[in-house]
């Protein structure tokens, strides 16, 4: 590992720009998202939670009732509207990068994080919560499996891949930020 930049220095370079957390559920995109926040004085959002307060309705509500098209088209109006506010740490659900149009408005506006986990770890995870559409049914690790082949593709379009694993998440936050310096060649602070 580099050396550690100062989050002042990396905020600074960042500017204008958000940092959006891409990645499968289960990778820790909330979780390692408000705790990288926190460390660049940055606001925390959450997609998801932005989507059921303009739906008045949990996303689980809104895939029963009306269906994922419904759900995906009001994803993408949401983080559209969040990308025009000022700089933040978004954590997208896992299908929202999947939107091209989502992608490219991420990719003008933003510097994007996929967190990349393998199986056993999306695993262990999602176990902790049943309130998931995609894992209503049948068999989870095949589902995942699925998701992970058409989805790591895609989300490889990320500006910034690091490895999501089971350490502390500030560990995962400090590689962040490693790499956020490094992508916007933040100089290392001067040897004394
Ligand atoms: C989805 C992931 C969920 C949520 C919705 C669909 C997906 O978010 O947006 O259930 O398509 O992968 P998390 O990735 O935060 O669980």
């Amino acid at each position: 590992m580099g050396e550690a930049r100062s989050p002042n220095a990396i905020k600074a370079s960042l500017g204008a720009k958000s940092i959006i957390m891409v990645g499968l559920m289960g990778c820790g995109k909330s979780a390692v998202g408000r705790r990288l926040a926190a460390k660049l004085a940055l606001p925390f959002v959450d997609a998801d939670e932005e989507i059921e307060k303009a739906a008045g309705q949990s996303i689980e509500d809104i895939f029963a009732e009306h269906g994922e098209a419904y759900f995906r088209d009001g994803e993408r109006k949401v983080i559209a509207r969040l990308l025009r506010s000022s700089p933040q740490v978004l954590a997208t659900g896992g299908g929202a990068f999947m939107c091209e149009e989502t992608r490219q408005a991420i990719a003008e506006s933003s510097v994007s994080v996929w967190l990349k986990a393998d199986l056993p770890v999306l695993m262990r995870r999602v176990a902790k919560r049943d309130n998931r559409p995609l894992l209503k049914t049948g068999d989870h690790e095949a589902v995942m499996r699925e998701l992970m082949d058409s989805r790591y593709p895609v989300y490889a379009n990320a500006d910034i891949v690091v490895e999501s694993r089971d350490v502390p998440h500030d560990s995962i936050v400090v590689d962040i930020l490693e790499r956020l310096a490094r992508a916007l060649r933040v100089a290392p602070p001067p040897a004394v």
